[in-house]
């Protein structure tokens, strides 16, 4: 059901200074910084020849990310992003066998403005699985 891995993301407490690594130490393409209000963070983009890595560092009060960074001071792994064909039809696949979406289940537009769902990190290995339908 799931098809490519659309992107890694990576939560930093800094965002110039992680883009500065990847640009400079690790010698990536990285986008210009671009702030989500709705998603409270900013992200950049590293693009890979396979993959791209979305860096993220909190926005505003309420970030998402916020608790996150309070554990893992230096960033981490946040999420992995996977493509689905139907969003819909994989959601109602993985909730008729138990798995558990996050928030109210209807899918949303991401930081690509294409629909995505996250599902729970308990039922998949530990990590936090955002869907979306490419
Ligand atoms: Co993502």
């Amino acid at each position: 059901m799931i098809g490519k891995l659309n992107h890694i993301a990576i939560a930093v407490p800094d965002l110039e200074a992680a883009a500065t690594i990847y640009r400079d130490m690790l010698g990536a393409r990285v986008t210009t910084p671009k702030a989500l209000p709705e998603h409270g963070v900013s992200i950049v983009f590293v693009g890979l020849p396979n993959t791209k890595i979305e860096l993220m560092e909190p926005l505003g009060d309420g970030s998402p990310i916020s608790g996150f960074l309070k554990k893992s001071p230096s960033g981490g792994v946040h999420h992995v992003c996977y493509e689905v064909d139907d969003i819909v039809a994989a959601r109602d696949r993985l909730v008729s066998g138990g798995a558990r979406v996050l928030g109210d289940g209807e899918p949303r537009p991401g930081a690509h403005g294409k629909p995505v769902l996250f599902l729970h990190p308990s039922d998949f290995c530990g990590t936090l699985i955002e869907l979306e339908q490419a």
